[in-house]
């Protein structure tokens, strides 16, 4: 099984993949300041968040995706407004309330999730994406071990305040992926402001 850094140098994983369209859609809903992407890969998400004002701290277990995450931030301008740390998100020390958005994409961290959930600044957001294991023929993804269950992403985030959560297939060319998706907000009581609701994305 080759290594993530293996990976990214042979081209296997897309270099400069876009970000989230459902992070796209909701970014203008989530507060301004300090943000944190866990397993950025190349950088998709902690690029968007620093080009929307953030301050980004980047973290992942490859050097070479961190190489390639600070070269796409570079074309973009925006690397001084990113922090690339190198690092297990299993073990990593997540500092207590300081991001206002925190953002997961396809990478299985729920043996972290309480203490990334209590990373988050009184109402930041967080957006986690990930593989979902489903009944379904999909060859995108990792084995079933690395994906979540139904509804267990949902539960997960049920001491946030859910904004958004939706579990679908997706994929092109034959390609196709199953994956569960939650936008959830650290706030609490009966009455909150909720975003406007989106335009449909895939
Ligand atoms: C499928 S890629 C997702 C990258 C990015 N989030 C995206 O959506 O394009 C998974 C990433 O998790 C990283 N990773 C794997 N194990 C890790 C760990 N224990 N701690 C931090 N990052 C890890 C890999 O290096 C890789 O960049």
């Amino acid at each position: 099984m080759p290594t993530w850094d293996e990976r990214f140098r042979e081209g296997e994983y897309p270099l400069d993949p876009d970000p989230a369209p459902v992070l796209r859609q909701y970014i203008g809903s989530f507060p301004d300041g300090r943000a944190l992407d866990i397993a950025t890969g190349t950088g998709r998400n902690a690029v968007f968040l620093a080009e929307n004002g953030y301050t980004v701290d980047a973290l992942d277990k490859s050097r070479e995706g961190l190489r390639i995450a600070r070269e796409n931030a570079k074309k973009r301008g925006v690397d001084e407004n990113c922090s690339w740390i190198r690092g297990d998100a299993h073990t990593h020390e997540y500092p207590d309330e300081i991001y206002d958005v925190i953002t997961i994409q396809y990478f299985q961290i729920l043996d972290r999730f309480t203490d990334i959930k209590a990373a988050l600044a009184p109402d930041g957001v967080i957006y986690y994406q990930t593989h979902l294991r489903t009944t379904d023929s999909v060859d995108r993804g990792p084995s079933e071990r690395h994906r979540v269950g139904a509804n267990e992403l949902l539960r997960a985030s049920l001491d946030l305040t859910v904004l958004h959560y939706r579990e679908f297939t997706t994929g092109t060319e034959g390609h196709r992926g199953a994956c569960a998706q939650v936008i959830a907000r650290n706030s609490h009581g009966h009455t909150q402001q909720v975003p406007r609701e989106p335009v449909a994305e895939d």
